[in-house]
C-alpha cells in the first residue's frame, strides 16, 4: 500500500514541476493528455489498485483523487497565464500601427470637354433646347448635300474629309444632325447636339477629331432676334453677366442670313492692349450661326413659308480652352494625368 500511495506523491511531484516548467498552452495539454489520460500515468500507478489489501484501497483511492484535483488545478492555473502571455505576444506581433498615413484616394474627374458639354447643356436646358445625338459615321448626303454644302465645296476635299466608304464619312461637323431632326419630328423644334466630329487636320490648334455642340431651333415666327437673344443669354450664363456678344456677317451653307458670333473678353472687357485670352482685340469669337436656309427645311419636308428658324454650332474644345486658359489644343487628347487633374 505504502508502495502506490509513494508512487502517487512522487507521480504527483513530478508532474507538477513538468507543469511549472511548461511553456506553451500545447505543452501544458501534452502534460494533461500522459498523466490524466485513458493511459496516462495515474491510470498506470492506479493499475497496481488489484493486488493492493481491499481495506486499503479508499484510503489509496482518496490520495489518487487528491494527486489528480492538484494536478488539475495547476493545470488550469498554468493554463491561464500562459495563454494570456500568447494573447498578449500575439496582440504585440499584430500591432497594426495606427499612425502610419493612409493611403490617399485617386479620385477620377471628368474631363474638361465633358465638363464643358455639360455646362452649355445645362445652360441651354434652361431655356427649353433638348439633347439629342447623330451618328459619327454619316452618309456624305447628310454631312454636305442635305445641308446645302454642294459638290464642289471645298469642306469635302480628301484633305478635310475623312471618307468611310463609297458614300460615307466620317462627320465633319454636327449640322447634319439638324437635318435629322426636322426629318423625324414636326415643328416645333429645340435641340442641341454635343458630339465628336472628325476632319483630317492636326495641329496646335486642330486635331483630327474635336467636339462640337449644334443648336436648332424651328417654329413658326422665329425671328433673327430671337437668335440674338438666346446667345446673348447664353454668353452672360457661361462668361459671366457682364459680357457683351458682337454678331459679325459671315457665310455657312446651311444658314442665311449667317453670322460669326464674338464675345466680349471676359478677362480684360476689351480694356487690356496685352491680354493673353483676347490678345488686345477686345473680342473672342465663339461660334457660328444663323437662320436656317430655306433649303434645308424643303429637303426635310417642311414648308419654309411655315417655319422659320435659327441654328449654330460651336467647338467645345474652343471653349474649354477659353475658360480654362488651355494654351494647346492637343492637351485635351494625351491623356496626361498632370493636366487632367487640374479640372478636379
Ligand atoms: N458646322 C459649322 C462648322 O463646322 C458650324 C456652324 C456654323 C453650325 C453656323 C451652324 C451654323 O449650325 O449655323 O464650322
Amino acid at each position: 500500500m505504502s508502495d502506490l500511495i509513494g508512487k502517487l506523491n512522487s507521480l504527483e511531484g513530478e508532474v507538477l514541476a513538468q507543469i511549472a516548467a511548461a511553456k506553451s498552452s500545447d505543452a501544458l495539454e501534452q502534460i494533461r493528455v500522459s498523466v490524466l489520460g485513458k493511459k496516462g500515468s495515474l491510470s498506470e500507478v492506479l493499475r497496481g489498485l488489484g493486488s493492493v489489501d481491499a481495506a486499503e484501497r479508499p484510503k489509496i483511492g482518496a490520495v489518487s483523487n487528491q494527486v489528480k484535483a492538484k494536478v488539475e488545478e495547476a493545470l488550469s492555473r498554468a493554463k491561464e497565464t500562459l495563454g494570456s502571455a500568447e494573447i498578449n505576444a500575439k496582440i504585440a506581433k499584430e500591432k497594426i500601427d495606427i499612425t502610419l498615413p493612409a493611403r490617399s484616394l485617386h479620385l477620377g474627374s471628368l474631363h474638361p470637354v465633358t465638363q464643358t458639354v455639360r455646362k452649355i447643356t445645362h445652360i441651354l436646358g434652361k431655356i427649353g433646347f433638348d439633347l439629342t445625338t447623330g451618328p459619327e459615321i454619316e452618309t456624305d448626303f447628310m454631312n454636305f448635300e442635305a445641308v446645302n454644302i454642294p459638290k464642289d465645296h471645298p469642306a469635302r476635299d480628301m484633305q478635310d474629309t475623312f471618307f468611310v466608304g463609297p458614300g460615307v464619312v466620317l462627320r465633319t461637323q454636327t449640322s447634319p444632325v439638324q437635318m435629322r431632326a426636322m426629318r423625324e419630328q414636326k415643328a416645333p423644334i429645340r435641340i442641341l447636339c454635343p458630339g465628336a466630329v472628325y476632319r483630317a487636320d492636326n495641329d496646335a490648334t486642330h486635331s483630327p477629331m474635336f467636339h462640337q455642340i449644334e443648336g436648332l431651333w424651328v417654329d413658326k415666327g422665329v425671328r433673327f432676334s430671337d437668335l440674338k437673344g438666346t446667345l446673348q443669354f447664353f454668353a452672360q450664363e457661361l462668361f459671366g453677366s457682364d459680357v457683351k456678344i458682337r454678331l459679325r456677317p459671315s457665310y455657312f451653307p446651311f444658314v442665311e442670313p449667317g453670322c460669326e458670333v464674338d464675345v466680349s473678353c471676359f478677362k480684360c472687357g476689351g480694356r487690356d492692349e496685352k491680354c493673353s485670352i483676347c490678345k488686345g482685340t477686345g473680342w473672342l469669337e465663339i461660334l457660328g450661326a444663323g437662320m436656317v436656309h430655306p433649303r434645308l427645311f424643303e429637303v426635310a419636308g417642311y414648308n419654309p413659308n411655315e417655319v422659320s428658324g435659327f441654328a449654330f454650332g460651336l467647338g467645345i474644345e474652343r471653349i474649354a480652352m477659353l475658360l480654362h486658359h488651355i494654351p494647346d489644343l492637343r492637351l485635351m487628347f494625351q491623356g496626361d494625368v498632370r493636366f487632367l487633374k487640374q479640372f478636379l
